[in-house]
């Protein structure tokens, strides 16, 4: 049979056909805008998501025997503000995970309702991302379109919807909205009133690897599929990911480099960071994560060779960057503010230390460099909590970067696998509906079967030693900054 996996990302919606032994056998990607209305806010027309879906659902059955197609599951950005009226319209454009504009929302509720109460309810705190504090904006900002909502989706759901007809979440992605109670994997009655919302506006939540219902007959016709095909309610970006590299049981770790750099940490126990740097979130798997957020990580890269050296040859930009760890020039990755650990929707990207002979080679490696210096961050936190982190799986679109690759090893100090796929939450999308047509038992099992490690970075003593200092240095630089903000 044939499982589709679906990651609905910031950038692009990326498609991917899995036969039942996990091999690919094909992958589409279409891409769509963002929007950026105001400085800091981040936005995306749902019905872009559809249309560009389905085009790519199409482009992706082109040839294949469509009658092996057994389940459709997802992956989606996760956190954005999807909201319905009673027609089923979208309201207003969805207010996506790194959209910094709830910063007095987010202060209200750290600081008025408190985070103690909002981790008791929640396992978490208010990060301006979250879909919570983006709610409170909406009552307050937008009323009329508040009074609206007949029902509240996170990206991938909206998805899942519109082929499915079922109004569902799963646990990975609920986790993100501070509305869950993430321990007790059920929505928060306190939350709901804080925000002003009823159980009946929120979709009914199922572990990420169960079948909510099957594809609605006039969209099985479209698309030439059988309307037994069933799907799966699917996971957050990152938990989709940790599937799609194996990142499933106890203390397995997955980095994942694209418009956000995540790094995620598999748990078999419920268990929080008491400073809740890191969020505390569900897992695809049936279990709980630990996880590091930050808002641009690859976007960092594509911003500095896109608009800036206004290039597309990405890797020849890289093959003259060989002195790891003794680059004079450092720069701070918070384009869009910064989640985890700084938690500053209102700080921005910096270049600190440059001279007359610096280079352009040089100000690109400090743009790499930052972004994991900055994933360091979180990496520490979990350290902290004495988490052991020797080595780690990475996906994403940063993670197809030797140089990139090797950054990691040497900043982060640990072993990095690289898996044979490195379409991390499309495979793991792909693997959640074989599990849900029984074609694995378990998530654990499917990722023990499917996920193959290709080849391990070390880290390199001498650079690691370096970095090691240079990180010293980059851990002081935000603190020392930050009360400049905003500008
Ligand atoms: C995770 C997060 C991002 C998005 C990106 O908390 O906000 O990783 O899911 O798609």
């Amino acid at each position: 049979m044939f499982y589709i996996g679906i990651d609905l990302g910031t950038s692009a919606v990326k498609l991917l056909l899995m036969d039942g032994q996990g091999r690919i056998k094909k992958t589409v990607s279409k891409e769509y805008p963002l929007y950026f209305p105001h400085p800091g806010w981040s936005e995306q027309d749902p019905q872009d998501w559809y249309s560009r879906s389905m085009e790519g659902l199409k482009e992706l059955l082109e040839g294949c025997d469509r009658s092996q197609v057994a389940g459709i599951s997802f992956g989606g950005q996760m956190h954005g503000l999807v909201m319905l009226d009673r027609d089923d319209q979208v309201i207003r454009p969805a207010i996506l995970w790194n959209d910094g504009r709830t910063g007095e929302e987010t202060e209200y509720l750290n600081t008025v309702v408190g985070k103690e109460r909002l981790a008791a309810c929640t396992a978490n705190i208010a990060f301006a991302g979250f879909t919570a504090p983006k709610l409170l904006w909406v009552r307050k900002h937008e009323p009329d379109n508040f009074a609206r909502i007949e029902k509240i989706m996170l990206p991938k759901d909206y998805l899942a919807y519109r082929l499915s007809g079922t109004f569902c979440t799963d646990v990975s992605d609920a986790s993100g909205m501070l509305l869950f109670d993430v321990e007790h994997k059920r929505w928060s009655e306190e939350m709901m009133e804080i925000c002003g919302v009823k159980e009946s506006q929120l979709a009914k939540v199922y572990e990420s690897y169960a079948c909510v219902g099957t594809l609605k007959p006039e969209i099985a016709e479209e698309l030439g599929l059988s309307v037994q095909v069933k799907i799966a309610a699917g996971a957050g970006d990152n938990a989709a990911a940790a599937v799609g590299t194996g990142t499933v049981g106890d203390g397995s770790c997955n980095i994942s480099l694209g418009t956000s750099g995540t790094i995620f940490i598999a748990s078999k126990q419920f268990g929080v960071d008491q400073n809740h740097a890191l969020h505390a979130f569900a897992h695809a798997d049936g279990n709980y994560h630990l996880m590091g957020c930050m808002l641009s990580a690859a976007s960092c890269n594509k911003w500095w060779m896109d608009d800036i050296l206004r290039t597309a040859d990405y890797a020849g930009e890289q093959t003259k960057i060989c002195k790891l760890g003794s680059n004079q020039v450092f720069f701070l990755p918070y384009l869009m503010g910064e989640r985890s650990p700084h938690n500053d929707p209102n700080v921005r990207g910096m270049f600190i230390g440059m001279s007359m002979d610096t280079t352009r080679e040089e100000m690109t490696q400090a743009v790499l460099e930052g972004v994991i210096f900055g994933l360091r961050d979180s990496l520490e936190v979990a350290r902290s909590l004495g988490i052991p982190v020797e080595r780690t799986m990475i996906c994403g679109g940063g993670a197809k970067s030797p140089l990139w690759r090797q950054m990691t090893a040497d900043i982060l100090g640990v072993k990095v696998d690289i898996p044979k796929c490195e379409e991390g939450p499309a495979m793991g999308a792909a693997m959640l509906a074989a599990v849900a047509c029984g074609e694995y038992a378990s998530v654990a099992e499917a990722a023990a079967k499917i996920v193959e490690v290709v080849d391990t970075v070390k880290p390199n003593e001498e650079e690691a030693a370096r970095y090691e200092e240079r990180y010293q240095k980059f851990r002081r630089l935000y603190p020392a900054v930050k009360e400049l903000f905003p500008l």
